[in-house]
């Protein structure tokens, strides 16, 4: 059984203190992990504050990027190395914003994939297609070949123990939602690639987000979807009582 992940990706948003309000009003009001695990990416000035709260609770924690390389000459980048010793769980790689703004190429997340395994941690690998690739009829081809590179090298454990998120473009902060059938239509795409590179087991434990204007109003319909096992919510993760709504969508 895969255990459902609500992840929130805060982006360039909140300072630590900011943290540790949010934090201070979640407190006591996540669900149990072993029914929905629940995540927060933050900047990664603000972990030190998410990982002393989430060491007496419910919540993980991921850094929104990393680099491949664990130390070295390498000005302005964030060690993998230095995450896992913080306590980091999961860092967040290939987001479409790093990928479009800061020219993230697939090589760079399959090497990013490898060192966050090598320091045991575990990827949020963000895949997903323009409105322009979905119109021309490119959208599946172009999330396998994302997927493919991007695991290119892993092992199945490894596979198997990440998360993937399919993130559209068209739909991330823009408030149009992808249909709960175009996310499922678009997991289920993403687990078979994951059953031909791998085998079915695989595929079967894989973790699949969708992410794009996610919102308490339509978590529901998303999560009652047979191959989304999650969401990856940027603007109504940033508002602790929106959070938890999403957090506790089962209740
Ligand atoms: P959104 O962002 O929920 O604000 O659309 C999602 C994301 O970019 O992860």
């Amino acid at each position: 059984m895969r255990t459902p992940i609500i992840a929130g990706n805060w982006k360039l948003n909140k300072s630590p203190k900011e943290t540790q309000e949010f934090v201070d009003a979640i407190a006591g009001k996540l669900p149990a992990a072993s029914k929905v695990e629940t995540v927060i990416a933050a900047p990664a000035v603000d972990l030190p504050a998410l990982v002393a709260f989430a060491k007496n609770s419910e919540l993980k924690t991921a850094a929104e990027n990393c680099y491949f390389e664990d130390e070295g000459a390498f000005t302005g980048e964030t060690s993998p190395k230095v995450l896992s010793e913080m306590g980091v769980d999961y860092v967040v790689i290939g987001h479409s914003e790093r990928r479009g703004y800061f020219h993230e190429t697939d090589e760079d997340i399959n090497k990013k994939a490898k060192a966050i395994f090598r320091n045991n941690m575990t990827p949020i690998i963000c895949c997903g297609e323009t409105l322009e690739q979905r119109e021309a009829g490119e959208a599946e081809g172009w999330i396998a070949g994302q997927i493919k590179a991007a695991l290119d090298g892993l092992s199945a454990e490894q596979v198997a123990s990440l998360v993937i998120a399919y993130e559209p473009i068209w739909a991330i902060g823009t408030g149009k939602t992808a249909t709960a059938d175009q996310a499922e239509e678009m997991c289920a795409h993403i687990r078979k690639t994951v059953a031909s590179l791998y085998n079915e087991a695989t595929a079967a434990n894989v973790r699949i987000q969708y992410g794009g204007s996610v919102k308490p109003a339509n978590v529901k319909e998303i999560m009652s979807k047979e191959d989304i096992d999650g969401g990856l919510i940027g603007g109504a993760a940033l508002v602790p009582e929106s959070f938890l709504e999403l957090a506790n969508y089962q209740d």
